[in-house]
């Protein structure tokens, strides 16, 4: 949808293909971090009203070891920088309304998507209501997911993949209580990593890293309330308010990334190319990272039939997705559990954790990658 945006600003007409309705891509809860580039980009795109007046910026954060905290001040070491909690549904919202009032065509339920022709002259088959459609055009781009036809129509021996799986997952709730703090904390406890997050003052998101094994139902809300005090910090403990969680979830965490970002007139974007585990919140603003690259490189085609831009566009989006895919791996790393640590690699977190909380150049290096690396990084 930013990219739908992007097009239509330069001209250059776009269709939306969505698998779900729009009830569902509204509703569905996802991430909750804005880097700054992405709320500029909302303001360019003349949607950013709402995430001005409604979305909470956050100057800096807390990280927290066996129940020791200590804050990173992202405005201090980043010349201001600051993130903004605002919910991807609301941002799903906002993008969704601009797109009705510029005429955007967004199609909903579009079914058995199969892509066509992709090294000549592409066409998309689809059905909506139960009829088989068909559409020309002159790139197909693919932000479908991970999961999405886009990669998966790529020949596999044009494809290169990379990819970590992790041994633990995360299970997350919502709950309509006010956060346990002004600020996110990620915290590293012996049981386990746990995140204090939000989406509103009223509104909490709270985390806890969990087995792969583990099922939904088997954590009541008493026992994930229970294991989040133990795990978020002496501090916090005693301004957590427990209350009933309305969503609760178990999702597995994953660094992936597709080099074969183009394929003929294929163009792969967001997490049809990428994955990062949710550590430092990357995934939805490097999405838009990649559309913004994508975003310029169409418009010079289209505009003045510029080749450059869509060349270049892999090595440029991957420059920066592999500076993501560190940095969430490597927060990941520092604050998570893994089931193959011995004392040695515990007492290499633990002193990471000192390390940062007393080397101003260590937090400017968070700190900087928190916010979000300058778009030409
Ligand atoms: C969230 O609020 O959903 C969230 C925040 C920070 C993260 C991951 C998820 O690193």
């Amino acid at each position: 949808m930013f990219l739908a945006h992007l097009l239509r600003q330069a001209g250059v007409d776009a269709v939306v293909l969505e698998a779900r309705n729009r009830d569902y891509v509204e509703g569905r809860v996802r991430a909750g971090v804005l880097e700054q580039n992405t709320v500029r980009l909302m303001q360019r795109l003349g949607i950013g009203e709402r995430v001005a007046r409604e979305g909470l910026v956050h100057a800096g954060t807390t990280l927290c070891v066996d129940g020791e905290p200590f804050h990173v001040n992202f405005s201090d070491l980043t010349e201001g920088g600051a993130i903004t909690v605002y919910g991807q549904s609301e941002v799903m919202k906002d993008l969704n309304l601009a797109a009705d009032q510029h005429g955007i065509r967004v199609i909903y339920e579009a079914a058995d998507v199969e892509l066509h022709r992709l090294d000549t002259q592409p066409f998309i088959t689809w059905t909506t209501n139960g009829e088989r459609q068909k559409l020309r055009c002159d790139f197909v781009v693919g932000c479908d997911g991970y999961h999405g036809v886009s990669r998966a129509s790529i020949p596999g021996d044009a494809l290169q993949t990379f990819e970590r799986v992790y041994p633990f997952g995360w299970l997350g709730i919502l709950a309509d209580v006010p956060p346990c703090n002004h600020e996110l904390v990620y915290a590293n406890h012996t049981h386990g990593f746990a995140l204090a997050s939000m989406r509103s003052p009223t509104r909490s998101r709270c985390y806890l890293q969990c087995s792969l094994e583990d099922r939904v139902d088997e954590w009541s809300d008493q026992r994930f309330w229970d294991e989040f005090e133990l795990r978020i910090g002496t501090q916090f403990t005693s301004r957590i308010t427990r209350g009933p969680s309305f969503e609760k979830s178990i999702a597995p965490l994953r660094s992936f990334v597709c080099t074969t970002m183009r394929w003929g007139r294929l163009f792969l974007a967001g997490d049809a190319a990428h994955i990062v585990p949710p550590t430092g919140a990357k995934g939805l603003n490097l999405a838009v990272a990649d559309v913004v690259v994508l975003g310029d490189a169409l418009s010079a085609w289209f505009g003045a039939g510029d080749e450059r831009g869509l060349e270049e566009y892999p090595r440029r989006a991957l420059d920066r997705i592999w500076k993501a895919e560190r940095f969430s791996w490597w927060l990941t790393h520092l604050t998570h559990r893994f089931p193959d640590m011995d004392v040695f690699d515990r007492h290499m977190q633990v002193a990471e954790f000192a390390y940062l909380r007393q080397s101003r150049a260590a937090q400017t290096s968070f700190a900087e990658n928190y916010v979000g690396l300058p778009l030409e990084f």
